[in-house]
């Protein structure tokens, strides 16, 4: 009999291969990749659905009315924000964060709430005790909420116990604890991960369950990291921030619900977490005067708009080989803006050492920050200040032209409310009437360069 055929499974991005190495081509991580049993007895065999056919499906078409879905509320609005308007019943979450981050916490806040708004709740952690978590719900101040709670590991007592309660949300902390008894690897592989997540979405769709699912980010082989369940939820969560800062976002990266890319932000104090409801204060540094090097940048982060600060440095280096550092932003985006500044302005960078920083722990994967980026650039190498009333915006291409963004208006009217009065923006930008905001529109980065530093 030919052997089966063994996969290796990358554990972070989980990404598949016939054969080991030592780093993921997919992801670029290192030692993530672990081998897994090919599954025995269940999953499809290798032969063809033969001549028997099936019951035939019922069909129908796009024109029948479907009422949107009811939504809960918590009361929490940026996580109601997040999550696309409130919790749709019987769907499927996945939280993912690293170890620490303060996940546990959210979602014992959210259950609590969820609970006060009428949903039947149910808490099961695989990772505390049930009298660890009481503890912490009465600290924050959520003694009296709803919530039942559970400290259990395996998933058929969960799912027995969920079948006879019949409750209206459950949330599952963390995925990587939960094992299922028909999976022969450890808790927390890719095949247990994998397999569990499956149970317990199919159960919760069955049972018209919402369910949040729990996920730490891994750097190691041996635990399956969220991603290896993605694709199986409705709504995909990441909570992240910086260590060092208080700062939280929980971003949505995939929404079958509501928009994909929509931020909440929380801040973690003695209490627990609390929302942020003006983040673009929060990002911004004390701003008294002007500073060279730091520039403020209009931005958008789902239907939201964010104002953040962008700070460089730039400074002769004393190695041979200058260096780039990137905090919050893509480090390819900040080579391609010092290679377009080079190429198309004249501008060298050789031999300077490059320090690039978001302000407050955030981080921008927008291209309409790459003007804002060049400005800080151009400001710390040149030692000229850009004015502090201003902001930028705006994405470079590789010719040295500037393009116009989406929602111009929108990152207008967020900086006036903030105080700012002018504004750096590309030509052929929609900003609209009535922002009132006094704006320089500039065609390309040569442009921008005579413009503002005078000349270069
Ligand atoms: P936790 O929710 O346990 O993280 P995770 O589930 O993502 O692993 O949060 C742990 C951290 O949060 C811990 O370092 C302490 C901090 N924390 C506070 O600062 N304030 C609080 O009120 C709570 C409950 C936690
Ligand atoms: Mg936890």
């Amino acid at each position: 009999m030919a052997k089966a055929q063994t996969n290796f499974t990358c554990s972070a991005c989980a990404a598949v291969t016939t054969k080991w190495s030592g780093r993921c081509d997919n992801c670029g991580d290192w030692n993530t990749i672990v081998e897994e049993k090919p599954l025995s007895k269940s999953g499809p065999s290798k032969k063809t659905l033969g001549g028997m056919r099936g019951k035939k499906v019922l069909l129908s078409d796009l024109s029948t009315k479907e009422a949107p879905p009811p939504r809960t509320q918590c009361g929490m609005v940026e996580l109601d924000r997040v999550l696309g308007g409130g919790l749709v019943p019987a769907s499927a979450i996945l939280v993912g964060g690293d170890p620490g981050i303060g996940k546990s916490t959210l979602m014992l806040q959210a259950a609590a709430k969820f609970a006060q708004a009428g949903l039947k709740t149910i808490y099961v952690s695989g990772e505390e005790s049930s009298a660890q978590v009481r503890m912490r719900a009465q600290r924050l101040g959520l003694g009296d909420a709803p919530v039942k709670l559970a400290a259990e590991t395996n998933l058929r007592d969960i799912l027995t116990t969920l079948e006879a309660e019949e409750p209206d949300l459950v949330v599952i902390d963390s995925i990587q604890t939960m094992w299922a008894d028909n999976v022969e690897s450890a808790p927390g592989s890719v095949s247990q991960v994998r397999a569990a997540a499956h149970e317990i979405v199919t159960f919760a769709k069955s049972r018209n369950v919402a369910v949040i699912i729990v996920g730490h980010v891994t750097k190691d082989g041996q635990l399956a990291g969220p991603r290896v369940v993605e694709h199986m939820v409705d709504t995909v969560l990441y909570f992240e921030g910086e260590r060092g800062h208080h700062f939280r976002l929980l971003r949505a990266v995939k929404n079958r619900f509501g928009p994909a890319q929509e931020i909440g932000v929380f801040e973690m104090t003695g209490d627990g977490l609390c929302e942020v409801t003006n983040p673009s204060a929060l990002f911004l540094s004390e701003r008294d005067k002007p500073t060279a090097g730091s520039v403020v940048f209009a931005g958008i982060e789902g239907t939201r708009p964010v104002l953040v600060e962008f700070q460089a440095l730039v400074a002769p280096s004393p190695n041979a080989q200058a260096r780039r550092t990137v905090v919050g932003w893509d480090g390819g985006r900040l080579s391609m803006i010092l290679a377009v500044l080079e190429s198309r302005c004249g501008i060298p960078f050789a031999g300077l050492d490059v320090y690039l920083n978001v302000a407050g722990g955030m981080k921008v994967t927008e291209p309409a920050a790459d003007l804002a980026v060049a400005a800080a650039l151009l400001s710390a190498r040149e030692d000229t200040a850009i004015p502090k009333d201003c902001v930028v915006f705006g994405e470079l291409s590789l010719s040295g032209g500037l393009r116009p963004v989406n929602q111009t208006e929108n990152r207008l009217k967020e900086a006036q409310k903030l105080g700012f009065s002018s504004a750096i923006a590309p030509s052929r930008s929609k900003a609209g009437d009535g922002t009132g905001m006094q704006i320089r529109y500039m065609d390309d980065l040569v442009g921008f360069v005579g413009d503002v530093f005078g000349a270069g």
